[in-house]
């Protein structure tokens, strides 16, 4: 049934990390066209024929348009001839909102995983940000749905390029990549508390560890505004941290995140290039080819299964 290559679909902003992705995980790949009508509407237009096996890759960074994407690119390549899709989202937008804060307040959360579920059969992304939720397929109800962690992979960076660092997570969610990464190389680590005023508001609490002297890294799964960064940087520089670094899994950097992080005292920023930035010294292809190659392993184990059942 499996002879014909999957198809990888891509969109031209995202060219770079999409060929990374074909050579990697051995797909043939392709640009949706996309033209935008005056009045902003837009218009998608896909390969003429697809295969049974369809990834489509979009990163859900400036979400909103994408969703919209998304929708047109499966419900198009489901008609001409994909008949399992994939969506490879390495960084995953709406995940933040997992409850109502206030009262009448949408879970964007549930709400958008529910809506990527009906359109994909299998969902792989990186670091999402789950928090009151354990595992992507709570927030994804997709038959499979995978969440890689560069935590590995910032690790290494920091031990190529600190001896002897400590790593600083700057507030108690970090903990779960944080941990991941200080045990991979025996780094020491901590975690502050953290309390958020608003967007671009928030008030750090530094742990009890002493960083005098030392090579800091602050690591996080995703910076916005930079402020979180920012506020700890700052705290940390006046408790007499030698270097301060940022290591982070996605880069939104919106607006004037990075000079607001380097004003705070901080001299190198990593990151994977989940969004495309500057600051990507992380390329995530060969992990996610590795996980499309769990899709279709598992994928191939169930047809055989109910040919032979
Ligand atoms: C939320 O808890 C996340 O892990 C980040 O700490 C947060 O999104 C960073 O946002 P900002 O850069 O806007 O402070």
């Amino acid at each position: 049934m499996h002879c014909i290559k999957p198809t990888l679909l891509y969109f031209d902003d995202e060219q770079a990390s999409a060929e990374r992705l074909a050579l990697a995980a051995n797909l043939n790949l392709a640009c949706i066209e996309r033209h935008r009508f005056p009045d902003e509407e837009i218009k998608l237009r896909l390969p003429h024929t697809l295969p049974d096996r369809v990834v489509v890759m979009r990163s859900l960074h400036q979400p909103n348009e994408k969703l919209l994407e998304l929708l047109l690119t499966c419900q198009t390549a489901r008609q001409l001839g994909a008949k399992h899709l994939v969506l490879v989202a390495p960084y995953l937008g709406y995940m933040r909102q997992d409850k109502a804060f206030q009262s009448g307040e949408a879970i964007s959360q549930e709400i958008i995983g529910r809506f990527l579920a009906q359109l994909f059969d299998a969902i792989i992304t990186v670091d999402p940000h789950l928090h009151r939720v354990k595992l992507l397929q709570q927030a994804i109800p997709a038959t499979q749905a995978i969440a890689i962690s560069a935590a590995p992979l910032l690790s290494d960076v920091i031990a190529a390029r600190r001896t002897n660092p400590i790593l600083i997570g700057p507030d108690e969610e970090s903990l779960q990549w944080v941990s991941i990464a200080a045990a991979r190389h025996h780094f020491e680590f901590s975690v502050c508390r953290k309390i958020r005023l608003g967007d671009h508001a928030v008030q750090i609490k530094l742990p009890q560890i002493s960083v005098l002297g030392r090579h800091v890294v602050l690591m996080d799964d995703v910076a916005s505004t930079g402020q979180t960064f920012a506020s700890t940087a700052q705290l940390l520089g006046g408790a007499g941290a030698k270097s301060l670094a940022v290591a982070v899994t996605h880069a939104l950097f919106a607006q004037d995140a990075i000079q607001k992080i380097r004003r705070a005292g901080v001299q190198e920023i990593w990151s994977t290039d989940s969004i495309p930035h500057a600051s990507n010294v992380i390329y995530l292809a060969s992990c996610l080819a590795d996980a499309i190659g769990k899709i279709y392993g598992e994928l191939e184990f169930t047809s055989k299964r109910q040919d032979f059942s």
